[in-house]
């Protein structure tokens, strides 16, 4: 029977609280990263679509929506699986999930600071694997953070957020930006060339686009002090993985903490055997008080759209 409801399309599981503020609609769900034609043919005719990362909203996908379509709400706060400027000729909406996922990845990016410099991922698999024959003095020794410098490579929300937690653990703080200069909360800024050379752990916030691709590349790792960490809970297309490799493996620098990879859900094979590195599956967001508050806020950017307002959060 035909309905003046609007209808979302939603790519996955998404909390009640979330699908309630949507209001009256129908609401269709396909999985859109593993089944594209599905993907196609779910979004044919949609007024909204809820997307993850790992979705690729591009101009087919627009064409196969219609002109019906008025918001892709990401649920994220990268968005660089969609591809705004398709969206703009036909006046679609995009909207993000910005500030409310900030401390969860700056508590995971404390989690693998802690894990990497202080050898977790390495102890725990050697004890799984029955090789711990004792306590000894010399024993996986790793790096005190008290008093090291923390260089944190972007000045948006997340790394401050990460920068405000390192009181905590006696760490002075740097930032990185393309230009020197200023302060960030009280903390001063300088070439990132610089904050390379001079942090103990180096941590990276800045958003996954084409002037940040491989912006740690084999040239950038050479200038890190051979005992520094690298840490990634941005984007993986910013770390030239290979040349990554080849750093952790002659010990170029002390180690890594990655949660995300240039080419997801594919890690390159070349950490896999490293135990200078701690792989996480990108779950830097992946608390449920996060993801409910980020569900929640795309469906509140979607309400808002179809209802006629302005969007909350729009990128
Ligand atoms: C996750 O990676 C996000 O961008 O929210």
């Amino acid at each position: 029977m035909a309905t003046d409801r609007a209808t979302v399309l939603v790519t996955g599981q998404l909390p009640s609280s979330a699908l309630a503020l949507l209001g009256d609609v129908d609401v269709r769900t396909v999985d859109g990263t593993t089944n594209r034609q599905a993907f196609l043919e779910a979004a044919r005719g949609v007024d909204a679509m809820m997307t993850f990362v790992t979705d690729t909203v591009d101009a087919a996908l627009l064409d196969a929506a219609g002109p019906a379509l008025k918001i892709v709400a990401n649920v994220a706060v990268g968005f660089d699986n969609i591809d705004v400027s398709a969206t703009r000729p036909h006046g679609i909406v995009v909207t993000n999930t910005p500030d409310v996922l900030n401390g969860a990845v700056a508590e995971l990016t404390w989690g693998l600071i802690f894990a990497i410099a202080r050898r977790i991922g390495e102890s725990d698999r050697l004890v799984r694997r029955g090789d711990w024959h004792g306590w000894a003095f010399d024993f996986m020794t790793g790096m005190e953070l008290a008093g090291k410098t923390l260089g944190i490579i972007g000045k948006g929300r997340i790394g401050r957020d990460v920068a405000r937690r390192a009181a905590a653990f006696d760490m002075r703080v740097v930032f990185g930006g393309r230009e020197a200069g200023g302060e960030v909360d009280g903390h001063p800024v300088f070439a990132i060339d610089d904050v390379l050379a001079m942090a103990d752990v180096v941590s990276l916030h800045v958003p996954g686009r084409p002037d940040t691709r491989h912006l740690i590349d084999a040239r950038a790792l050479d200038l890190m002090k051979p005992t520094a960490y690298l840490i990634n809970t941005a984007r993986g297309i910013v770390v030239d993985e290979a040349a990554l490799v080849e750093a952790l493996r002659t010990r170029r620098i002390a180690g890594a903490g990655l949660d995300v990879f240039e080419r997801e859900p594919v890690v390159h094979p070349g950490l896999i055997g490293l135990d200078n590195v701690v792989l996480l599956p990108h779950i830097g967001s992946a608390t449920v008080e996060t993801r409910t508050a980020m569900a929640e806020l795309a469906a509140r950017n979607v309400a808002a759209v179809l209802a006629g307002r302005p969007p909350v959060t729009p990128v």
